[in-house]
């Protein structure tokens, strides 16, 4: 442990709450850091949009963060870390980790033989950013990349373990399945979900990697690295861009994160920069309606 300990909360963003599984691991990992979530729930999903979208949508929430004096940032989206995490990088002073590289790290400790499967959003599978960094550390890896657009919304509907559910993903699946993969990349937020299902239809050869979760171990090794550990107490918030409408919202939230949200504010979209004009919701579950 260094001497040194730096109190400045982590900066986490995702196109919705599906980021708080990153989240979860970082609360395991890092238990004394404080966390400032964003959750651009009025804009979600990122992963049939442009790159060019993704990418301003990704510097606005960015720039909300930093302003909140972050001392790194984890983009917990794998649509905006496909397409927007150099400009991100480029535009911000502070570290910003992708969940691209820590997750192809983890695939390749556990795939000996190259054989590496991803799955993700339209955008992030169509963005070949998987496959290109695999291919930089293993040049002739053989990947396979699917995109799995029903993934999502079946998640939100908590259809966690549904018949329905279940068919999808074995329609998705069924190349990867015969591929004879060592390990699959769960390149989405929304995937560690129904990595339960995943795994009963890869078979127990196949190793899942959580995005995520890797994504949090590698905030926490930069974090010690740089002597920037902090010592506690954490304090934790979240921030949406609109405010949850479902009577599911606390349900699915807690299922993502494996505990109680912290106090959630809602920005104010009214005025632009939309971003600067934050209020309090006080109570969470009166702020559901009926869908
Ligand atoms: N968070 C997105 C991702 O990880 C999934 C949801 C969306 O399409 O916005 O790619």
């Amino acid at each position: 442990m260094p001497a040194t300990h730096d109190p400045r909360p982590i900066g986490v963003f995702d196109s919705g709450i599906g980021g708080l599984t990153a989240v979860h691991e970082l609360f395991r990992v890092l238990p004394s850091e404080s966390i400032v979530y964003f959750g651009d729930t009025a804009r979600l999903p990122y992963g049939s949009k442009s790159k060019e979208t993704v990418t301003r949508f990704s510097l606005e929430i960015a720039t909300f963060l930093v302003r909140r004096n972050i001392k790194c940032l984890v983009v917990a989206c794998n649509t905006s870390s496909s397409h927007a995490l150099d400009a991100l990088q480029r535009r911000f002073e502070i570290p910003v980790i992708g969940v691209i590289e820590p997750s192809v790290r983890a695939a390749l400790a556990s795939s000996p033989g190259g054989r590496i499967g991803v799955v993700g959003t339209l955008a992030t599978v169509g963005s070949g950013a998987y496959p290109a960094a695999i291919e930089k550390r293993l040049p002739g890896a053989n990947v396979i990349a699917r995109a799995c657009p029903l993934f999502v919304p079946l998640v939100e509907e908590g259809w966690l373990d549904h018949p329905v559910t279940r068919m999808v993903a074995e329609e998705y699946l069924v190349e990867l399945r015969n591929g004879h993969l060592e390990s699959l990349i769960l390149g989405c937020t929304h995937y560690p979900l129904i990595a339960p299902l995943i795994a009963e239809i890869m078979g127990p050869v196949v190793r899942l990697i959580d995005s995520g979760a890797e994504a949090a171990r590698a905030t926490a090794e930069l974090l010690a690295e740089r002597g920037q550990l902090a010592a506690g107490p954490p304090s934790h918030h979240v921030y949406l861009s609109d405010e949850p409408r479902r009577r599911s919202f606390s349900r699915i939230a807690r299922a993502f994160l494996g505990r109680e949200l912290p106090p959630v504010t809602v920005v104010d979209q009214t005025d632009l920069p939309w971003f600067e004009r934050p209020h309090a919701v006080s109570d969470l579950d009166s702020a559901e309606r009926p869908a």
